[in-house]
């Protein structure tokens, strides 16, 4: 399937009464809401930082790292003081590492532009380091009470199914028709609670599959409930395949330490500390590893595999333990560390690379 624009009716919608609508969804949401850590706050960093987590992360994963984030650095302040390191290591697990690394910059920006605190309008949102028109809607809304919709996926979802808007909802165009239609939606009286609850319907009642339409405060307004097929929508141009790879991660101890790198330049783990890899599959160790980190090993011994997921590749990771050449360079930097097991807990590990160790421990465990 090719993408296609949405299907707009000249005059949007013209069946959706808009106040009702609001009315049985906020009464919905008003009974129903989820009771998260985030929204028994009015901190506006707390709230930043809750929609951070959440735009690629589920809610049950979130809830201990914002917690444990908030107790690391409970302000803007002492986020913006904070290194790049200590950072990325409490985000260590959550993926995404840029949302880490951008919030930094964002916070630091705050400290010199705004008094180190979150400024209290869409457009300066906006113009922070990182933050985008999702996160300055939420914020905007959720901190500030301010009339800004926000269109993530979830809320994307239920405009095109009550409205029965036809075609792929995530090209730039569609997006702009249907960020359009999200704020002619918005409760201007309770922009919070109104947003809150669309991607609450999103998450709860109007799932991708099997929508929960019998259950669901707004079917009576729903054009696609009426034709009777909800699950029909977003229609999605096709997604390009996922592709099976094979990787291959090393393992190499020195005196009770282990070797972990780390690369500045843009890649799929950019800025965290990682056991040596390759995207080359096992047989090709040895000269990936010269090439890429200048790293003479010598004695592979395969110790186990393991699987992840990254975008679109579904990456076996082939591990193995591996000899330092005798000749081989030894000296710890920037971007080259010898870590003792108990400084692995400290610091900001891949989720890959914290998957290798488990297969580490494990295989260790078994060989005693
Ligand atoms: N997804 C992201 N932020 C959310 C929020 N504040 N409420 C419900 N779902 C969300």
């Amino acid at each position: 399937m090719t993408p296609r624009p949405l299907k707009v009716q000249p005059t949007a919608s013209p069946g959706l009464d808009a106040a009702r609508f609001r009315r049985a969804l906020l009464a919905w949401y008003d009974a129903e809401r989820r009771d998260l850590p985030w929204r028994r706050t009015r901190d506006p960093y707390a709230i930043w930082l809750s929609e951070v987590m959440l735009q690629q992360t589920q809610v049950a994963t979130v809830i201990p790292y914002w917690h444990a984030f908030l107790e690391r650095f409970p302000t803007v302040s002492a986020l913006a003081a904070a290194s790049d390191d200590d950072v990325l290591a409490r985000w260590s697990g959550l993926g995404y590492y840029s949302r880490a690394r951008n919030m930094l910059r964002a916070a630091r920006a705050m400290v010199e532009r705004h008094d180190a605190r979150l400024p209290a309008s869409f457009e300066a949102l906006a113009a922070l380091p990182g933050v985008g028109p999702y996160t300055a809607a939420a914020v905007a809304s959720i901190a500030f009470g301010l009339p800004h919709a926000v269109l993530d996926g979830n809320v994307a979802r239920v405009i095109c199914r009550l409205e029965a808007l036809t075609g792929d909802d995530r090209t730039p165009a569609n997006r702009a028709i249907l960020a359009r239609e999200a704020e002619r939606l918005l409760a201007p009286g309770r922009p919070s609670d109104f947003n809150q609850a669309m991607m609450e319907l999103g998450a709860l009642v109007c799932t991708p599959r099997s929508p929960g339409c019998s259950g669901c405060p707004v079917a009576t307004h729903c054009q696609a409930f009426h034709a009777g097929d909800a699950e029909r929508y977003p229609e999605r141009a096709s997604r390009p395949k996922s592709v099976a790879v094979d990787w291959t991660a090393v393992l190499v101890e020195l005196g009770g330490r282990l070797l972990l790198v780390r690369s500045a330049s843009p890649g799929l783990f950019t800025g965290m500390w990682e056991l040596p890899w390759l995207d080359r599959p096992p047989q090709e160790l040895a000269s990936g590893l010269s090439l890429k980190y200048g790293l003479q090993v010598t004695h592979p011994e395969p110790f186990g595999r393991v699987r992840h997921t990254v975008t679109y590749r579904r990456i076996t990771l082939h591990c193995l333990s591996a000899r330092l050449e005798p000749t081989a360079v030894r000296e710890a930097g920037a971007d080259r560390r010898w870590a003792t097991p108990g400084e692995l807990g400290e610091i900001g590990l891949s989720s890959i690379a914290a998957k290798v160790l488990a297969a580490w421990r494990k295989h260790t465990a078994r060989a005693r």
